[in-house]
């Protein structure tokens, strides 16, 4: 049967695909985060997921906001990389498991979350991002990535404590598939950040701590925070984090294998959790 191996909580940050992409890591900027990502990037290698269960925020690319879904689960087998504007992100295509992701689709929404399915999209940073944190720069992806998006860019988001839930049913439709497979879930976003109005530029490291501590062991905790409280404590855009919880969700006793933060990258507190299944 599929199992949940491994779960990885990581920030998106455009910035830093791009200083991937044109070989900055020793930048003074960027050397500390790179390095910071080190250790991660040697643990998902012993990992070694055949899949990974990318949850990520759409940012108006594939998805226009003339139509926004709450949940979307690609179900195709090659997802693109976006053009946002500078050119489609030289990194592999993303390429699916087209059977799997059917398995989820019908039993998430056997089990009541109404997901909208996409059988062809590009995907933008909020996809191709992590897998740079955590994979580097191959030729081809080392597995196949299933992207479920989420809104969070747009009033009224699903709350987290939905986005938990959904996790757990993650979780039920993985290990009720027949093959064998050891299947790793990322959420994306986050950690705090606010990048738009008279706030932008906002910053709360004790409340990224404060989640970070908690995200583990009491993720119950976190799924009462309100998007007020979101809004509030970790700017417009640190709602982001609904995704680390659904992450969480499909995890039920981890352990956690790494811990980094690094503040400020670009706008933003860059976060990265490296969980591992213990049952
Ligand atoms: C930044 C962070 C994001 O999560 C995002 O989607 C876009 C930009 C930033 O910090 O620059
Ligand atoms: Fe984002």
């Amino acid at each position: 049967m599929a199992k949940i191996v491994a779960g990885v909580g990581c920030s998106h940050i455009p910035s830093i695909g791009a200083a991937a992409d044109k070989g900055m890591e020793q930048d003074p900027y960027y050397k500390p985060l790179f390095d910071g990502y080190a250790p991660a990037r040697e643990w998902i290698k012993k990992v070694a997921p055949d899949v990974v269960i990318l949850i990520y925020n759409d940012h108006a690319s594939a998805f226009s906001v003339e139509l926004i879904n709450t949940f979307v689960l690609g179900v195709g087998d090659r997802y693109k990389p976006h053009d946002e504007g500078y050119g489609p992100r030289q990194v592999p295509d993303a390429i699916g498991h087209a059977d799997l992701s059917a398995h989820i689709l019908e039993s998430l929404i056997l089990d009541e979350f109404d997901m909208a399915l996409a059988n062809e999209m590009t995907v933008d940073h909020g996809l191709t991002v992590p897998l740079t944190v955590m994979f580097d720069k191959p030729d081809a992806w080392p597995c196949k990535i299933i992207p479920l998006c989420v809104n969070v860019i747009k009033y009224p988001q699903p709350t987290g404590n939905r986005c938990f839930n959904l996790g757990k049913a993650l979780r039920k439709a993985v290990e009720s598939y027949p093959e064998d497979l050891r299947v790793a879930v990322f959420g994306t976003g986050g950690m705090g950040h606010q990048l738009q109005g008279e706030r932008a530029g906002l910053l709360n490291q004790e409340f990224d701590q404060h989640f970070l501590d908690h995200l583990k062991d009491a993720p119950e905790e976190l799924t009462k925070l309100s998007h007020v409280d979101y809004m509030r404590d970790a700017g417009s855009e640190g709602i982001e984090l609904i995704m680390w919880l659904m992450m969480r969700g499909a995890l039920k006793a981890p352990s956690e294998a790494y811990r980094f933060y690094h503040v400020p990258m670009s706008n933003t507190a860059a976060g990265l959790v490296c969980y591992e299944e213990t049952e």
